[in-house]
C-alpha cells in the first residue's frame, strides 16, 4: 500500500514536531512545510533518526507571505502530487504589531490568512479515491477574541498582541466552520483541534508572557514542568487528523480541567466561531486579502 501523504506547517519544531513524528510511526509521508531550512533539515534529521524507515521531506514555507505559499503549492504538486491531509499547525502569538510584505498584522497573517490561502491553493492536490482531512490549529484564547470582519488589519482598534492572537484564532475557527460547510458532498472534511497548554517555544517568543521580577520567574519556575510535553498535547490534534469517529466541524481539545490538559475530547468552540453569515463575510473579505478563490460562487 502507498504510504498516504500529510503536510504539516511548522513541522520543525514543538508540536509540529511532535505530530510529524507520531504521523512518520503511523507511516505517513510527511512532508514538512517550514520557514527556516536549517531548522527544518536538523528536525528532519532527527525525526529520520527517531522513527528509522520514515520518509519525510522539507519544503520552504512561510505561510504570512502569500508568495510563499503560491510557490510551495507549485512546488509540492511537482514533487509530491497527491495530498491525504493538510495539518495547518504553524503559529505565531503575542507579538508587538508587526505587518507582513502586503501590510496584513502578523499573527492574522500567520494563522490565518496564510492557512486559507494554503487551503485554497492546495485544495486541488487532494486524493479523489478516499477519504482526505483538513485539520487547523486552534488555541483557548480564541475563546476571548471575537470574529474580526470589521477590522482585519486593525486600523481602527488599538493593538494588544494577545488579543492579536485571539482574534486570529477566531478568524481560523469560524473558517474551519465554513470550509466545512463548503466541502459537503466531497471526500474531504475540514475538522479542528487545539493543545491545551503544551511547553514548546512559543512561550519564550511571547514578549506578553514573559516574567517581569523575581517572584514571576519563581512562579514559572514552579509551573513549567507541570506544563504538558508536546507530544502529550499534540494527542487532540492528532485524534482530529487520525480518529475513526470524529466529524466535519468537530473541535477537539484535552478533556481535563478547563481544557488545559488530558485525554482528546470535544472543546468548547466560542460561538462567535458558529455564526454562519459571520464566517460567509469572512470568507469573501479572506478571498479580497489573499487574492485566493476557492469553493464558491465568487471564486
Ligand atoms: N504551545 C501552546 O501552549 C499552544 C497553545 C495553544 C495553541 N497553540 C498553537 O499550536 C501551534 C504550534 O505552536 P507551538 O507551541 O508548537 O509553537 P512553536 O514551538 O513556537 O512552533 C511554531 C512553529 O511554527 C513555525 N512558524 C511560525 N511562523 C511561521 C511562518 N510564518 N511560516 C511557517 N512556519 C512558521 C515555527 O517555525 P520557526 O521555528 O522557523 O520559527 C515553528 O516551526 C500554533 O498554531 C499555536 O498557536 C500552542
Amino acid at each position: 500500500m502507498p504510504r498516504k501523504t500529510v503536510v504539516v506547517t511548522g513541522a520543525n519544531a514543538g508540536l509540529g514536531y511532535a505530530i510529524s513524528r507520531a504521523l512518520l510511526e503511523q507511516d505517513y509521508r510527511v512532508v514538512m512545510a517550514c520557514r527556516n531550512a536549517t531548522k527544518a533539515a536538523a528536525a528532519r534529521s532527527s525525526l529520520l533518526e527517531s522513527v528509522p524507515g520514515a520518509d519525510a521531506s522539507v519544503l520552504p514555507l512561510d505561510v504570512s507571505e502569500l508568495d510563499s505559499v503560491v510557490t510551495f503549492a507549485k512546488l509540492f504538486e511537482e514533487q509530491f502530487g497527491e495530498l491525504d491531509l493538510l495539518i495547518n499547525n504553524a503559529g505565531i502569538v503575542g507579538l508587538p504589531l508587526t505587518r507582513n510584505d502586503a501590510g496584513h498584522e502578523l499573527q492574522m497573517a500567520t494563522n490565518y490568512l496564510g492557512n486559507f490561502a494554503l487551503v485554497g491553493r492546495m485544495l486541488p492536490f487532494f486524493n479523489k479515491e478516499s477519504p482526505c482531512r483538513i485539520v487547523n490549529v486552534g488555541s483557548l484564547a480564541h475563546r476571548f477574541g471575537k470574529l474580526p470582519v470589521d477590522d482585519m488589519s486593525w486600523t481602527v482598534d488599538d493593538y494588544k498582541p494577545m488579543k492579536g492572537y485571539a482574534r486570529s484564532k477566531v478568524a481560523l475557527l469560524s473558517f474551519t466552520q465554513e470550509l466545512n460547510r463548503r466541502l459537503t458532498g466531497t471526500n474531504i472534511i475540514a475538522l479542528a483541534a487545539h493543545p491545551g497548554f503544551a511547553a514548546t517555544e512559543i512561550t519564550a517568543r511571547n514578549v506578553e508572557m514573559q516574567p517581569k521580577n523575581a517572584i514571576q520567574r519563581w512562579i514559572r519556575s514552579k509551573v513549567e514542568p507541570l506544563i504538558p510535553t508536546p507530544a502529550e498535547a499534540a494527542r487532540p490534534i492528532l485524534h482530529a487528523a487520525l480518529a475513526e469517529d470524529v466529524s466535519g466541524g468537530d473541535y477537539y481539545g484535552p478533556g481535563g480541567f478547563l481544557e488545559i490538559a488530558g485525554k482528546p475530547a470535544m472543546a468548547k468552540l466560542n460561538p462567535k466561531t458558529r455564526d454562519v453569515e459571520g464566517a460567509r463575510q469572512l470568507w469573501s473579505i479572506s478571498q479580497d486579502m489573499t487574492g485566493v478563490r476557492f469553493l464558491g460562487a465568487d471564486a
